[in-house]
């Protein structure tokens, strides 16, 4: 596995490759088997062929002041281990200099989504990830990117933004990958208490009962309160925002469920803040 860590060198080693057809994974480190999830889907687009880069950057631009970049956990030589095991063909890794020049000017910003449910909690993070991600693209060209679907208004941001600005980039999104108690995996879940850990658990059991209720033909108001008292009965949880949106355009959504919706939660536990989110499918309609 190459390891890159300038722009001249991953652009030096993909010439080399090409055309062979390149997929890319970004991650921000620390990886878990949620992101080893997302290589193998990688490696298995890329074919015997094609080639897999993965990228590891905490990107500085996508937290907010007093959030966690600078607790945000990093163990590079292990990603690397993990990364060799899984196939990737290189890794590009740069320092924050190497991607940020202190006169940049230029942003990218997905307008309305940007700034509703988890933009309303962190303005400015999706702000930083399409710019990140932008760069990451014209600096890698890849034919083929994979996200993660746990950060499901993240994908319909890169999706918004790929389809907007006419990237010609296919997007795939990956499976959230869970713990056997259901906790879905985050390089954050390191970062909880073990009290905190056990009680995170809430998450998927409140998404597993709003997903049999959903087909009872329950309304999205009804059933948002449901999910928002069942967490809210967990007392080391602290309820940032618990939606119910369409689960294609993210627009909100009044009265029964007729049509595929997400449920979207995020939760902090002590400092660490938690997302998690369900597809969850309207009653069946009679013949
Ligand atoms: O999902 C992540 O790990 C990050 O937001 C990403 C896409 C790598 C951009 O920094």
């Amino acid at each position: 596995m190459e390891i890159c860590r300038t722009k001249s060198a991953i652009r030096a080693q993909l010439a080399a490759w090409r055309p062979a057809p390149i997929v890319l994974v970004p991650t921000m480190g620390f990886l878990h088997e949620g992101h080893l999830s997302l290589m193998r889907l990688a490696r298995a687009r890329a074919g015997a062929t094609g080639k897999v880069v993965a990228s590891i950057f905490v990107n500085p631009t996508q937290f907010g002041p007093g959030e966690d970049f600078d607790s945000y956990p990093r163990n590079e030589a292990r990603d690397f281990d993990l990364m060799r095991a899984e196939g990737v063909d290189a890794v590009f890794a740069p320092e924050v200099a190497e991607i940020y020049d202190p006169a940049a000017q230029t942003i990218v910003e997905t307008t309305e989504l940007a700034k509703t449910l988890i933009g309303k909690l962190r303005p400015g993070h999706f702000r930083g990830v399409a710019t990140i991600v932008t760069k990451l693209f014209n600096i890698i060209r890849p034919d083929a990117a994979v996200f993660g679907e746990k950060d499901y208004q993240q994908l319909a941001v890169i999706r918004t933004m790929v389809r907007d600005l006419d990237m010609g980039i296919e997007i795939i999104g990956a499976p959230i990958q869970r713990e056997p108690d259901g906790l879905a995996m985050s390089s954050r879940n390191v970062r909880l208490a073990p009290e905190d850990r056990t009680a995170a658990s809430i998450l998927s059991q409140a998404l597993d009962e709003a997903e049999a209720m959903a087909a009872t033909g329950i309304t999205a108001a009804r059933l948002r309160s449901h999910v928002r008292a069942t967490l809210e009965a967990e007392p080391r949880a602290r309820v940032q925002s618990v939606d119910i949106r369409d689960a294609q355009s993210l627009d909100t959504i009044s009265g029964p469920l007729r049509r595929p919706a997400v449920i979207l939660l995020a939760v902090k536990f002590g400092q660490v803040f938690l997302i998690d989110n369900r597809v969850v499918q309207p009653p069946k309609e009679e013949p």
